[in-house]
Formats: structure tokens, C-alpha cells, sequence
């Protein structure tokens, strides 16, 4: 316990040795892994390749299309520019869990995430959220984008609407000095200001040279874990917005969680950095995609 101890001692040596931890001066929280802007910049680039997968994606979505087709688009495209799907063989928690068999999720209607890419067709009035996480000169990219299927439902479109505002609430609140907090309540306070519901049981994460890093970042106001945002912090925010409860449920095929009641669910996410200047977004499939930001 003495501060003298040997171990302790070379512990904070080697801490101290730490180029980032030298030149940020301080060391971050919780484990988190803070980056250089030389990394925020590698991060984006992988982030870049995600954006065009969404880009690419966005112009083939159709009625008649099979999710294994899109998968299939999704891989050639990450496998041409030399990057590394991550999805493709993931294993969750237990270890014995089955491997994940696609390189994108796809999440059809009530399926909130984590859908299998499987030879169902996509029809019109369809809402599918696509994830796709990849590598790229060892860096990840992580972004999900909720598509409408041909002419869809106005309570579709008001969901998918509303999920991808909130994630750019959570967004604009990702400031160097506020709060974990502040992401999860902006998301929170604008889906249920909807009439919506936020899931509560997957939230975003921290990435780098891994997909998933601390922090673990809540779509809620919640004060278990929460820390002060810091420059150099990099991580998603990835709400999933229920059209009615909160409440899901995980399938039999081990990977795809639905909605307990049926009801729609639609989810977006951007991978971020937090900087001086505020949040900067590092996949940006809204440019890709002609889109705006918020
Ligand atoms: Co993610």
C-alpha cells in the first residue's frame, strides 16, 4: 500500500512512458484510449470507406432485393479497398455463441439489431438498418444507416425520422467538458419527445485500433459510468428508437434482437471523435449520401 512500493512505482513508469499519455499530461479515464489527431485521422479514413458502403448501398436498395445481396455488395466493395469486414465470424459473449454470418447486419422492421443478412427479399413499405464495421490499415470504422424500402409508411418515415435527430442530439452534445450524460439524455429527451422509446440494452462504445473500446456510451440520461468527455475520446452513438417499448427480445438463431411488442424500430450511428473544435463526425455517409448533419 506504501507509494514506495517497487511495483507500483515501474506501473506509473511505464504509464508515464506512454507517448499520447506524455503529451496529453494526464492520464484518461476508465481505460479509455485517447488519439492523437494523426489516429482521428487514420479512424476517418476507415470511417471514409464506411460512408461509401452507405453511399453504394443507398443507390441499390430496392423492392425484390435479397439481404444477401446486399451483403455480398457491401464485402466486395470493403474487400476492393483493401479493407477488413469485422462482422463475418464475430463471436458475442459466451464464446461458444455461433459466429456472426454476415459481413453486414441487416435489421428488417421490428428487428432492432443485429438482423442476419439471409436470403429474405426486401419489399416495399420495409424499413432495413444496414451496420457495417470494418478495418482499414488498422483502424475501424463503425456506422449504421436505417433505409427505407421503396414508398414506405408515414409512421415509418416519422421513426426513422426522429432516430436519426436523436443521434445527432447526442451528437452536438459530445463537447469536451460535458458529460457521458448529456449524450444519452439529448438522445433520450428528443426520441420520447416523440412518443418513441429508447433501447436501453445495446448502447455505443469507444473503437480505435479495436471495434470496441471503453467507453460504453448509454442512449439515456444515466449516471452509472458517466465521465467527463475529453479531447481525443472516440466512440459511436448509435440509438436504437422503438416505435412503441423499450422492450426486446433475442431471437433463436442467437444474434437478431426484436422488438418484444412487433412495432417498428430504426437505428443510426456515427462514429465520432471529440475535439477542441466539438464533436467530428468520422463516417460520414450523410455526405456520402447527400445528406445533412442533424
Ligand atoms: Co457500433
Amino acid at each position: 500500500m506504501s507509494p514506495k512500493n517497487p511495483k507500483r512505482r515501474g506501473e506509473r513508469l511505464r504509464e508515464r512512458s506512454r507517448p499520447l499519455r506524455r503529451r496529453l499530461g494526464r492520464r484518461p479515464p476508465q481505460g479509455i484510449l485517447l488519439k492523437s489527431p494523426e489516429e482521428i485521422a487514420m479512424l476517418r479514413q476507415a470511417g471514409g470507406l464506411v460512408a461509401e458502403c452507405f453511399a453504394r448501398l443507398a443507390a441499390s436498395i430496392a423492392p425484390g432485393l435479397r439481404l444477401i445481396d446486399l451483403d455480398a455488395e457491401v464485402t466486395e466493395l470493403i474487400l476492393a479497398r483493401g479493407a477488413e469486414p469485422l462482422y463475418k465470424g464475430y463471436r458475442g459473449n459466451p464464446p461458444d455463441h455461433p459466429p456472426f454470418p454476415g459481413v453486414i447486419c441487416a435489421s428488417v422492421n421490428q428487428e432492432i439489431c443485429h438482423g442476419i443478412p439471409d436470403a429474405r427479399v426486401l419489399e416495399a413499405g420495409d424499413i432495413v438498418g444496414i451496420d457495417i464495421g470494418l478495418r482499414y490499415q488498422g483502424w475501424c470504422g463503425d456506422a449504421c444507416v436505417t433505409f427505407p424500402v421503396g414508398a414506405v409508411s408515414e409512421a415509418a418515415s416519422r421513426l426513422m425520422r426522429v432516430a436519426e435527430e436523436a443521434m445527432y442530439r447526442g451528437i452536438a452534445a459530445a463537447q469536451p467538458g460535458n458529460r457521458l450524460y448529456d449524450i444519452g439524455e439529448a438522445v433520450q429527451v428528443h426520441a420520447e419527445a416523440a412518443g418513441y422509446s429508447v433501447v436501453r440494452d445495446w448502447g455505443g462504445h469507444g473503437l480505435g485500433r479495436s471495434l470496441h473500446e471503453p467507453p460504453s456510451v448509454p442512449h439515456t440520461g444515466d449516471r452509472e459510468n458517466d465521465l467527463v468527455l475529453r479531447e481525443g475520446m472516440v466512440f459511436t452513438v448509435e440509438p436504437m428508437i422503438n416505435a412503441g417499448a423499450a422492450d426486446c427480445l433475442l431471437t433463436e438463431d442467437g444474434w437478431t434482437v426484436v422488438t418484444e411488442d412487433g412495432q417498428l424500430s430504426a437505428q443510426f450511428e456515427h462514429t465520432l471523435a471529440v475535439t477542441a473544435d466539438g464533436p467530428l463526425i468520422l463516417s460520414p455517409w450523410h455526405l456520402a449520401m447527400g445528406r445533412t448533419a442533424g
